[in-house]
């Protein structure tokens, strides 16, 4: 499954880039994609989307299959938050939150949750 995913200070570039998956970065958010993917952003503002993951989403709404998100524990309760408003937005799982760049365990757990939605996925004959 492919990983779109949006960085502005380099974490979750960082996490993304570590994994063996085919990815594809988003800068603008006028990026388009033409296969399912899974969405890892950071959080901004208290608790918000970024800009360009609002607009990525707009246009590639129907590839989406599933959002994880970086956060810092620092800010409480908005902590990783824009995984909760994407998720309770468009009724998308969850698959993780992580703090800044994540751990080994953070990246275990989400290349588990991928491969738990590839075997999901309906395959195309
Ligand atoms: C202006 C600003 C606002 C932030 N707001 C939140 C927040 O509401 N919740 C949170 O968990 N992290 C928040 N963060 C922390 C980032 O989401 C976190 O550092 C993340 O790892 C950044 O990812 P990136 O380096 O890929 O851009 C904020 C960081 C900045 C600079």
């Amino acid at each position: 499954m492919l990983v779109a995913y949006a960085s502005k200070t380099g974490n979750v570039a960082r996490f993304v880039e570590r994994l063996p998956v085919q990815r594809c970065r988003i800068w603008t958010g006028e990026e388009r994609i033409d296969a399912p993917c899974v969405l890892v952003t950071y959080t901004t503002g208290f608790g918000q989307v970024p800009a360009e993951v609002e607009r990525f989403v707009t246009h590639n709404r129907g590839h989406i299959r599933g959002v994880a998100a970086s956060g810092n524990r620092n800010w409480g309760a908005n902590f990783a938050r824009s995984a909760d408003v994407l998720t309770g937005r468009y009724g998308l799982p969850l698959l993780l939150k992580f703090e800044l760049a994540g751990s080994d365990k953070d990246a275990e757990r989400f290349l588990q949750a991928l491969q738990q939605m590839d075997r999901r996925a309906p395959r195309l004959a």
